[in-house]
């Protein structure tokens, strides 16, 4: 089994779609600990709902981001987390958490990566006029949206789509690769290459 914290800011859909694919056996892996930045966001409810230990660390309450993220290591620490999966966590990683997950950190983001890093994905795609985008499971490094990609799905953009409903359609794709990056990397099956992350 292994343990996975999850770090979100939001409604943590993603989450659900992890927890669901664990509590269903359909991957090695338990959630050990979600951690949030927000202690109003919706996917506490759902951890809470699992009976899965949540923690709300506001970075305001520390003096600087390195000393925020130690109390997020410590507690990952605490809870034997092994792959920490970020779903919708809205802050980008520091020196801290790089330094004692790197390998054992991954994304999930709403693009083709890497096209459209960053924020709203999703609209970057239609505002640029692209036919095809989707989602992406990465390692974490430490650029934004950067790391060596797991896997990728992709989504057709249609004619007159709507920021909405390709973000929709995207969602449900996430929902689906989440897990199954999970999956490989609980089962041994990725290794990372420099930029490539072979499967094995
Ligand atoms: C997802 O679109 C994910 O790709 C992005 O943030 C969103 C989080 O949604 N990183 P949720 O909180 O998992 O519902």
């Amino acid at each position: 089994m292994l343990n996975l914290g999850v770090l979100i800011s939001g409604r943590g859909s993603n989450l659900q779609a992890i927890i669901d694919a664990c509590e269903k056996g359909e991957l090695p892996a338990k959630v050990a600990v979600v951690i949030t930045n927000n202690s109003l966001a919706y996917g506490v409810e759902r951890a809470k709902k699992h009976n899965i230990p949540v923690l709300a660390i506001e970075p305001n309450q520390f003096k600087d981001k390195n000393t925020y993220e130690l109390e997020i290591v410590k507690i990952l620490q605490q809870h034997a987390v092994q792959l920490v999966c970020l779903a919708g966590y809205m802050r980008i990683i520091g020196p801290v958490l790089l330094e004692h997950f790197q390998g054992r950190m991954i994304n999930i983001h709403p693009a083709l990566l890497p096209s459209f890093p960053g924020l709203h994905g999703q609209k970057q795609a239609l505002e640029h006029g692209v036919k095809i985008s989707g989602a992406t499971v990465h390692y974490v490094d430490e650029g934004c949206d950067t790391g060596p990609i797991i896997l990728q799905a992709a989504v057709t953009v249609l004619e007159n789509d709507t920021e909405e409903g390709l973000s929709q359609r995207i969602l449900e794709q996430e929902h689906l690769l989440y897990p199954q990056a999970i999956k490989l990397i609980a089962e041994g099956k990725t290794k990372i290459e420099g930029r490539k992350v072979r499967i094995i």
